[in-house]
């Protein structure tokens, strides 16, 4: 949707495995080449001529159709999580090097002003210095929350999903928390369950990590309550808590910190987590216009993927 509203952007072709779907979806976004089946994703790269390849296919095909992309030199949106594997990302970096090619993961989360208000808070110290943080995450999972289209529910199945609920929503909140605090450090722990859907891995999850800055770290990600989003900052000097789900979306304390700016500016804030995903494709765009690599970028990509197999090492 966010190219086809962008006006330096022409969509010249579509892969998708059912013809049904390519149909509805060339003829809503008026694209003239489509490529119905399993591997004639393929065909599209090799054959058109393309600035840019947008990944938003099941998780397992992600890195396959990544490194096509880089073989036929184009610029990559890729939908998260980048890859499902260490041997993926690796090979990913690789192919990347040398090429100059703009590479954004599709953390839009990083497009709400919320957060941009929030890191202005932390890096201007008022709350001092960060001692922990928790990030909460939980809807009813693909097929309840947002009616994912496709029936085969590969979003529960290992192979093609590569993880659970962690690898899908987790990966939001560590890049969130990496935005606003600098890079984790560790893993320390993770505890799971498979409570309310009916597949392999875990649909509610918690994991405790240390940042490089020495904050404590919390993450909860879960497909068995309504969807929740809540992101709680510690510090020193104070805490803020948001709650991204209520109209009132922020707490903070001590009351003294009311009279500062920086607090101010977010408290006036209206969250647009909606329209995020236009204003990355859009920034993507620009980005690829100038040939300049901006944020959210592989790196990204690759350390909250990281991140989530570092957990799911722990898991045995
Ligand atoms: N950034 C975010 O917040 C966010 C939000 C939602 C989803 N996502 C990510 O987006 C990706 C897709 O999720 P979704 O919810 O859109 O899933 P979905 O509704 O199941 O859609 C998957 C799409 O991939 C297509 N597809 C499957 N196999 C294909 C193949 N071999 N060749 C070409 N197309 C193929 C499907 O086409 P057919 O139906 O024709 O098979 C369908 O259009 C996931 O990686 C998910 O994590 C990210």
């Amino acid at each position: 949707m966010g190219y086809a509203k962008n006006p330096d952007c022409e969509l010249v072709a579509i892969a998708s495995r059912t013809a049904e779907h390519a149909k509805l979806v060339s003829e809503r976004f008026n694209i003239p080449n489509v490529y119905v089946g399993i591997d004639n994703w393929k065909n599209l790269i090799d054959k058109e001529e393309l600035d840019i390849v947008s990944i938003c296919t099941p998780n397992y095909l992600h890195a396959p159709i990544a490194l096509k992309a880089i073989e036929n030199n184009c610029n990559i949106l890729c939908e998260k999580p980048i890859a499902i594997s260490r041997e993926e990302l690796s090979q990913i970096e690789e192919n990347l090097k040398n090429k100059n090619l703009i590479f954004f993961t599709s953390f839009q989360k990083r497009y709400n002003p919320v957060f941009k208000r929030l890191k202005d808070i932390i890096e201007n110290n008022v709350l001092g210095k960060i001692i922990s943080v928790r990030y909460y995450f939980s809807h009813y999972g693909p097929y309840k929350s947002w009616k994912a289209l496709s029936e085969e529910k590969w979003f529960f199945d290992s192979k093609k999903a590569g993880g659970g609920v962690l690898l899908d929503l987790g990966v939001h909140c560590i890049d969130i928390l990496r935005y606003l605090l600098g890079e984790y450090d560790k893993v320390n722990g993770i505890n799971f369950n498979t409570s309310c859907i009916n597949m392999e891995d875990e649909d509610n999850c918690n994991v405790i990590f240390r940042l490089k800055n020495d904050a404590l770290g919390f993450i909860t990600a879960s497909w068995c309550n309504e969807p929740h989003e809540t992101v709680d900052i510690f510090g020193t000097k104070g805490y803020i808590k948001l709650d991204l789900t209520n109209k009132n979306f922020v707490s903070y304390g001590p009351r003294k910190l009311k009279k500062n700016d920086y607090l101010q500016n977010l408290i006036e804030c209206k969250p647009s987590g909606d329209i995020a995903q236009y204003v990355l494709t859009n920034h993507f765009i620009e980005c690829v216009k100038k040939k300049t690599q901006e944020n959210p970028n592989f790196e990204d990509g690759k350390r909250a993927v990281e991140f989530v197999l570092d957990a799911y090492s722990l898991k045995e």
